[in-house]
């Protein structure tokens, strides 16, 4: 939908700190998979959940790095594999309780741009200004691939798209945090919009 992009074009013109949930919940299934934790594994899980750190910083680049107990994994995170793996894990509620603990944590002045789906609702339910993203499956996949391909990552928009229709299904029908607008959220569509008039709107509604 473009929250990554808006999200970081926010916390850099105001001087805030940004949150990039779904990086978190990328990472935590990237390890716990490669650690041969499956999402049923409640103990496994609960393990892997005390015994990690996570630390994000922003390289010179303007990228940001990923860190899972110090070894950098932005790259092998980003792909629409690990999307898939991090939807498996975020269904589980003992995943989603270790992770909201790191979100929280991350609350600093001056300010805090938190992305992600269930920021509004159940992370930062006080949050100043929610803003609920929306638009249409075929914009999202393309601007996903245009993303991936920047990146060198081998992708397909077909592909990409009944990945995405396939994610989407199954976040916004988990039990835990489904993917909703709170209630008090600001709704915009950036189907049709570019990305610095929304950039504007947003700064309007924080002034
Ligand atoms: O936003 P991103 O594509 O990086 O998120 C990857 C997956 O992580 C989502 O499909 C979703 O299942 C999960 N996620 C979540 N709650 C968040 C952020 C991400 O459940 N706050």
């Amino acid at each position: 939908t473009g929250k990554g992009t808006l999200g970081n074009q926010i916390a850099k013109t105001r001087g805030w700190h940004l949150l990039d949930s779904g990086a978190l919940y990328r990472a935590f299934a990237f390890t716990a998979n490669q650690r041969g934790i499956a999402p049923a594994d409640i103990q496994g899980i609960g393990v892997l959940g005390r015994e990690t750190e996570f630390s994000f910083d922003i390289a010179a680049s303007g990228e940001v790095e990923i860190r899972v107990n110090g070894r950098e994994v932005s790259m092998r995170v980003r792909g629409e594999g690990c999307g898939r793996l991090a939807s498996m894990y975020a269904a589980i509620p003992a995943v989603r309780s270790r992770l909201i603990e790191h979100q929280r944590s991350r609350r600093q002045d001056p300010g805090l741009v938190a992305d992600g789906r269930d920021m509004g609702t159940v992370v930062f339910p006080d949050a100043t200004l929610k803003i609920f993203l929306t638009a249409s499956p075929e914009i999202r996949a393309q601007r996903r691939y245009n993303q991936l391909k920047s990146k060198d990552f081998d992708v397909t928009l077909r592909r990409l798209e009944a990945e995405i229709a396939e994610r989407d299904k199954q976040d916004a029908s988990r039990m835990v945090a489904p993917l909703v607008a709170a209630s008090d959220a600001v709704v915009i569509d950036t189907s049709r919009r570019r990305i610095g008039e929304i950039v504007e709107e947003v700064d309007g509604l924080l002034s």
